[in-house]
């Protein structure tokens, strides 16, 4: 199911250097993509020193060349920045070249799937030998690498055991790509609707399990992250799951820095998936955590019901599941 942009025009996703300019929160994703677009090799750390990232500091400048010693030279850079518990965290650029040596050339037999964004192939880092999950941008023009800049700023600068690790990005010529931990169990969607013959439907306490998993990777971003952080695009296939069915909240790059003092909400362009974005943010623009909270609900009643939150081949009063649910039911 695909984003959509309410009111836009149709491309899908917003233009976010609106943001400013519609009086909305000034230190928000666009501030970060406008820090980032000014440097290229440190984006996080540039957007970090503009914005006070969530929980995350700048090294010294000398700090970052003693960890690049003997890297000279080699297009591999790092981004070094620290989280709260002082760990550091390096997001790794990557050439074109070695993100096609690790997908074979970006072969069939790697593609995983593919969404808005682009394709998702499976690949091995040749060196460590880790496997990622490489997502290659396919929208050209502005708005695909603002949205690119936005997820690669807001995982450099948020981490937790529930949201997607992002190992590193590259934007070598006019190629975009995003590198992250595997998850070897695919999306939530993958496993509720649609099965194909021969795979299981999740157990109620799993279901559970994963409900409780993105409730903690939201509570992060609302509660935890300062400022706190709005998802906007919560929904089953973002939701991404590792062995155990551990969930990790996927897709950062609709996301912004929610409001901040006195103020109650951020004012943008509706963006979001159609079945789980929120009706009073659908309608006035103003952007709340809470309406991260509604799609939760919608993905909730996904997980209770194995009901798709559109669903186009039922019955008229069925496709909308919220509607359906709220409607009295016989007997
Ligand atoms: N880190 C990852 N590990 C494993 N599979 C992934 C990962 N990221 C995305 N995928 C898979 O790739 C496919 C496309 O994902 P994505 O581009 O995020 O589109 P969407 O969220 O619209 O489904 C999905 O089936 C998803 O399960
Ligand atoms: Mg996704």
């Amino acid at each position: 199911m695909g984003c959509f942009s309410c009111f836009g025009s149709g491309r899908g996703k917003e233009d976010l250097g609106h943001y400013g300019g519609k009086g909305g929160n000034g230190g928000g994703a666009a501030g970060l993509a406008a820090a980032a677009a000014s440097s290229s090799a440190a984006a996080g750390a540039e957007a970090g020193a503009a914005v006070a990232p969530p929980r995350a500091e700048k090294f010294p400048a000398g700090a970052d060349k003693a960890r690049g010693k003997g890297n000279a030279g080699s297009k591999k850079e790092l981004a070094v920045l620290k989280d709260a518990n002082g760990n550091t965290i390096s997001a790794q650029t990557f050439t074109f070249r070695q993100l096609a040596a690790a997908t074979k050339n970006f072969r069939d037999e790697c593609f995983i799937g593919e969404g808005g964004f682009g394709r998702v192939y499976r690949g091995r880092l040749d060196g460590t030998g880790q496997v990622v999950a490489i997502k290659q941008l396919n929208r050209d023009g502005n708005q695909g690498n603002k949205e690119f800049l936005v997820e690669v700023l807001m995982l450099s600068l948020l981490h937790h055991q529930n949201l997607v690790n992002l190992v590193g990005y590259c934007a070598d010529g006019d190629q975009r790509l995003l590198v992250y931990e595997y998850m070897p169990l695919g999306s939530l969607e993958d496993h509720l609707h649609d099965l194909p013959p021969g795979k299981e439907a999740l157990d109620w306490n799993t279901r559970m399990k994963i409900a409780a998993g993105a409730a903690k990777g939201l509570e992060y971003l609302h509660d935890k992250a300062q400022p706190p952080v709005i998802y906007r695009d919560f929904k089953s296939s973002n939701i991404l799951l590792g062995h155990g069915f551990h969930a990790k909240l996927s897709d950062f790059g609709l996301a912004k820095l929610g409001p901040v003092g006195d103020k109650s909400h951020v004012s943008t362009r509706v963006m979001g998936t159609y079945g789980y974005c929120a009706p009073e943010y659908a309608m006035t623009g103003q952007l709340t955590v809470k309406s991260d909270v509604y799609s939760f609900g919608v993905v909730l009643l996904e997980l209770i019901t194995g009901r798709k939150a559109i669903d186009s081949t039922r019955p008229a009063a069925e496709q909308n599941l919220v509607s359906w649910a709220e409607a009295p039911k016989d007997g």
